[in-house]
């Protein structure tokens, strides 16, 4: 790994789901007076760190933040997710697109050195194949998250491409993690049914029980989040963003693994509008690209991610 150890760094949206644990893993990399915390809302979470309040749609805003902290690098983790989006499309396009414009551009006038912004399997649409669904793929998403997304990464390559900035994306499938609670995501019930085994031994899930999407263990997201930023420049042959793959599984599927744990545990199910969402997106992800060009490997399966979620939460 490729670590400046000078380098500093800023991460907005720091106070979410991705951003807490990322800042953590970053702290040990590079220090914490080397890791700035930026969030939209003030907090008081980030006691070893440098914070600040950032609306990454404040262009001048954003320039005064990464002057001020001499910034080379920005993960970039503020957005509206899939069914959060749906509720304010306009926002969602806005705060989604124009965010990663404003750090993009930061980088195209060389005011940072590397930019990491993730995408998602929301990239996918209905026409894209859905059992490991390759790298290049038909792409038609349909919704505005998706097409956000999709068109962020056509954006990361571009300015990759044209001015040689370099930015590194994932695709991430959902995420589950226990030390800070998603928001706004479809795959989020993989976290609450968690919550809900352990506090009422009971959960109503938003989705069917056949509903089979990709997940990952926060610890592998982190670390292929880590790996993909500290790969030499070269090793990144994907501009647009990797695909990666951690476990599929199923409401039925996770709800019976908690079962081992907790034997009365019950699930029902009540699919609400975050069905129509998870019906587009792939079952399950071929990421041999990540595995071949920058040796990607994820480490938890569905047993060892409900185990840890369990003593975690516990
Ligand atoms: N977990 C995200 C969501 O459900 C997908 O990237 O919106």
């Amino acid at each position: 790994m490729e670590i400046i150890k000078e380098d500093k760094v800023l991460i907005i949206g720091a106070g979410g789901q991705i951003g807490v644990e990322l800042l953590e893993e970053l702290n040990k990399l590079y220090g914490s007076s080397n890791v700035v915390a930026a969030d939209i809302k003030q907090s008081n979470a980030f006691s070893n760190n440098a914070f600040e309040v950032l609306d990454v749609l404040n262009k001048d805003q954003l320039l005064d933040v990464v002057k001020k902290n001499s910034i080379k690098q920005i993960y970039l983790l503020a957005a509206l997710l899939s069914a959060t989006a749906e509720k304010n499309p306009l926002y969602g396009w806005q705060l989604n697109m124009q965010g990663l414009f404003n750090v993009l551009d930061l980088a195209k006038e060389k005011q940072i050195e590397k930019v990491y912004w993730p995408s998602s399997i929301a990239a996918f649409g209905t026409t894209t194949p859905k059992q490991n669904t390759p790298q290049y793929t038909v792409m038609e998403p349909t919704t505005v998250y998706g097409i956000s997304k999709q068109a962020g990464e056509r954006w990361c390559e571009y300015y990759f491409l044209k001015y040689g900035v370099d930015v590194r994306s994932l695709r991430y499938p959902g995420l589950i993690s226990y030390k800070s609670a998603p928001g706004g995501g479809t795959t989020d019930y993989a976290v609450h049914i968690f919550h809900e085994a352990l506090k009422t031994k009971t959960y109503e899930c938003f989705l069917s029980e056949e509903t089979t999407l990709p997940m990952m263990y926060m610890p592998d997201a982190i670390q292929a989040t880590i790996q993909i930023m500290h790969a030499p420049a070269n090793d990144i042959k994907i501009r647009g963003a990797y695909n990666i793959a951690g476990i599929s599984f199923n409401p039925k599927q996770i709800a019976q693994e908690i079962k081992k744990h907790i034997p009365d545990f019950t699930i029902t199910y009540k699919p609400d509008f975050r069905q129509e969402i998870a019906d587009t997106w792939p079952q399950s992800i071929n990421d041999i690209e990540a595995r071949q060009h920058w040796k990607w490997n994820n480490k938890y399966d569905l047993p060892t991610m409900v185990n840890s979620m369990l003593s975690n939460l516990k």
